[in-house]
């Protein structure tokens, strides 16, 4: 069936997770992030999506907000970071990511070319608001949809149930496009037509389903979405 909808994920897919770390590592007075900003962008991300698996399956939910503190707080610490005024500066910067260089092109062609076009996310809402509005993608999505509506992160089947609930689509309409390899693989499993984009060169990841397709980045999206 023709691909009607296409679903991206926010966090790393969209926008870019790490340039609030590089942002704040180049401004003035930041010697000690300088040489730190790598791991503690690297440890910052991989211990908020711990957080959202480990609250998922424990039944013990709190929004991507708290756990992207959550998980901040933990990376400074193992960074030697302790700096109030650091920590601020980096949240605040989560709010105003900057978006890969190829997104907005390429949502504009998905758009043009008649495709419904939105974001499906563990964010809280209010991020999610803000990331779009400050890369000004909000112009070309037909909607922004938080996993709040569910209480439940990713890769939980309930969450892939609110692209049908929104769109009235089926699975097999939906072209599902995402730079984590679980979350590729986990909407690969619920019948998604899934893209993982693999900007590291990464391995794929072993789990129970494996993603239709792999990009490097998200430039010829709009021709693969045309030819399935
Ligand atoms: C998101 C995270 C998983 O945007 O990147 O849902």
């Amino acid at each position: 069936m023709p691909i009607t909808t296409c679903i991206f994920d926010a966090y790393g897919t969209l926008f870019d997770v790490s340039s609030a770390a590089r942002r704040a590592a180049g401004e003035p007075g930041r010697d000690a992030l300088a040489g730190v900003w790598q791991k503690l962008a690297g440890d910052w991300r991989l211990k908020q999506l711990q957080y959202t698996w480990l609250r998922t399956i424990t039944q013990e939910h709190t929004d991507f907000w708290v756990v992207t503190q959550d998980a901040l707080d933990w990376a400074m610490e193992a960074a030697g970071l302790d700096d109030p005024e650091l920590r601020e500066r980096l949240l605040a910067l989560y709010w105003e990511l900057a978006a890969y260089p190829e997104a907005p092109a390429m949502l504009a062609r998905l758009k043009a070319a008649g495709m419904t076009c939105a974001i499906l996310s563990n964010g809280a809402p209010a991020m999610l608001e803000g990331a779009v509005d400050s890369a000004g993608l909000e112009i070309y999505l037909d909607g922004v949809l938080s996993v709040e509506r569910v209480g439940l992160f990713k890769p939980h089947k309930s969450v892939y149930d609110l692209v049908g609930a929104e769109f009235h689509c089926t699975p097999d309409q939906v072209l599902f496009v995402s730079s984590n390899g679980w979350d590729a693989a986990g909407s690969a499993g619920y019948g998604f037509n899934t893209v993982w984009v693999n900007r590291a060169g990464d391995p794929v990841d072993r789990l129970a389903h494996r993603p239709q397709h792999i990009l490097p980045d998200l430039t010829t999206l709009p021709e693969l979405a045309a030819s399935l």
